[in-house]
Parts: C-alpha cells; structure tokens; sequence
C-alpha cells in the first residue's frame, strides 16, 4: 500500500518517517516478488531489505516516543506497549520473508499482518499523539 492523505497526522518528522515506512516495506516486497533475480540474488537483496525496514522501523519508534517524553505524553506507555508488540510480530514473519522470499503467500501475509498494523496504528494511536503534540507545541 502506498502513502495517501488519509494517513498523515500534521506532524512533518512523524509523517515522513511513516512515508518512509511504507517505501520500505514495499522495496522488501518488490524485491521479494522480483522474477528478474535468481532465487539466491533475491534472497540476498530481500534479507537486506528486511534488516534495513526492522533498523528503520525501530529508529521510527524511538524517535516518536521521544517526542512523547519531550512533549510529557500522558499516553506514552500505552503507546509505547503497541510500538513494543510490532517488533515480535515483524521478527516473526522476517525469517519467512526472507526464507519464502518470491512466494506470494507471504508478500499477502506481510500485506496483511505488517501493513495492516502500519496503517491502523497510524490512523488511530499516531494521529491522536500528533494531535497532542501539536496542541503541546501550541501551548
Ligand atoms: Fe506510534
């Protein structure tokens, strides 16, 4: 799924980094379903891919949550719980990705359980943060 307007919260950092988010979980699937590479290529660029989304998603994480400490975040450790419980489901799907990687089970599945998340914690925790936020820095 691509970046729209529906998914931005009004805070530039934030929402550029999700831009981003979901170039990269895209460039993982694009390399996975490429039929150009041989399978031993494919693996190679996607498990690149992969480490480079957890690295990025990870940094994304800290940054919001230090946002939330700068701003004294009433909802921060429930917010940061959600941002926790990604990490274990992306660890449990990336040695799929890499493993499967050309299969189009796992690209659905990834769709699924990866953006999914993505886009509902964007639209429903992020915006409300960003919404703080901005009133924080109104203030
Ligand atoms: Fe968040």
């Amino acid at each position: 799924m691509d970046w729209n307007d529906s998914l931005e919260t009004g805070n530039v950092v934030v929402d550029n980094e999700h831009k981003e988010l979901l170039a990269l979980v895209k460039n993982m699937l694009t390399a996975g379903m490429s039929g150009e590479l041989t399978s031993e290529n494919r693996k190679e660029r996607v498990e690149i891919a992969v480490n480079f989304l957890e690295d990025y998603a990870k940094r994304h994480f800290a940054n919001e949550e230090k946002l939330m400490d700068e701003s004294h975040y009433p909802d921060k450790v429930t917010h940061k719980t959600l941002h926790d419980g990604f990490m274990p489901i992306f660890s449990k799907l990336k040695d799929r990705v890499v493993e499967e990687s050309g299969s189009l089970d796992v690209a659905l599945e990834v769709n699924k359980v990866i953006v999914d998340w993505l886009i509902y914690h964007i639209m429903g925790s992020d915006k409300v943060f960003a919404e703080y936020y901005k009133d924080w820095e109104g203030l």
